[in-house]
């Protein structure tokens, strides 16, 4: 048992995809606050990469481990080199696997030619923000190098059920990432590994804000969250933190809204 009556999650290893801002980056500071070493995978050009090296030094300053990688979390390649660094410096694989990576298209289906989505895009978005889930899990299983008792959490939003204008690939991704949770829920429990879909609330992040018309939804946002208030990457984070101890194994194949309410008053 750990101080705060919870077991003990110290020295575990958590992978998380998309580690360098927004709720990847509020998750893998707050794992690390708990002890846990972390793994993080990003995609960031040499402008950002100061902000990478601040996050490292932060978990690092918390005593925790942090192994980052540059890399894109969809390339086959690139998978398989940080899988091969994951075999190396984790004794028995790691314990939480979070998937929080935002590249997507934002084009309208119906438009003229070039403004309109592409079947390149709607490949890429579906398999950066929804397939790449399953090909992590796969090959981490297969390695045994997903212990038992683990967890997987994915970044989902409302936009699994609701339209907004220019997301519809996105949407389409976030419905097939909470599927593919409910999937590797039902075929891991056997390993006693949990998978649950965080719904966030809207959240002002780079991601957001590359959203045509965003200003509008954080304005929706603002006045219809019954909590008053938008949501943090730093709310998601605390809650994740709860769910990674051991009394929080039968909650699994869930979307789990964690926006102050604001889903529910749709
Ligand atoms: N911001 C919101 O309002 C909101 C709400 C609900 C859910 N979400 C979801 O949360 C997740 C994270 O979004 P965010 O708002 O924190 O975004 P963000 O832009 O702040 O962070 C995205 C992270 O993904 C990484 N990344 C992107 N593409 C990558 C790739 N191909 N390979 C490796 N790393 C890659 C980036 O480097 C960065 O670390 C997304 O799935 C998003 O849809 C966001």
């Amino acid at each position: 048992m750990s101080t705060t009556g919870m077991s003990n999650v110290k020295g575990k290893w958590a992978l998380v995809l998309g580690a360098s801002s927004g709720f990847g980056e509020a998750i893998s500071l707050k794992l690390a606050e708990t002890g846990m070493n972390i793994i993080g995978v990003h995609l960031d050009r040499k402008s950002t990469l100061p902000h990478v090296e601040e996050i490292v030094s932060k978990i690092r300053a918390a005593g925790s481990k942090a192994i980052f990688f540059n890399v894109n979390a969809a390339a086959n390649d690139k998978r398989a080199e940080v899988i091969a660094e994951i075999e190396k410096h984790t004794e028995g694989g790691i314990h939480t696997l979070v998937h929080s990576l935002a590249f997507g298209a934002l084009k309208p289906y119906i438009a003229e030619d070039k403004e309109k989505l592409s079947q390149d895009q709607m490949n890429m978005t579906l398999d950066v923000m929804a397939h790449s889930l399953v090909y992590w899990t796969q090959d981490l299983v297969q390695k045994n190098l997903f212990r038992k008792g683990g967890r997987i959490f994915a970044m989902t939003s409302s936009g699994s059920r609701h339209v907004w204008k220019t997301y519809g690939a996105v949407s389409a991704a976030k419905s097939a990432l909470e599927s593919h949770c409910r999937q590797l829920a039902v075929e891991l429990a056997p390993m006693g590994i949990t998978a649950n879909a965080i719904l966030a609330g809207v959240t002002d992040t780079p991601a957001l804000r590359k959203i045509p018309g965003n200003e509008r939804m954080v304005e929706i946002a603002s006045a219809r969250n019954p909590s008053g208030r938008l949501t943090t990457p730093e709310d998601v984070a605390k809650m994740l933190s709860l769910l990674v101890h051991d009394e929080a194994g039968w909650l699994t194949g869930n979307v789990l809204q964690v926006d102050g309410g604001e889903e529910i008053v749709g």
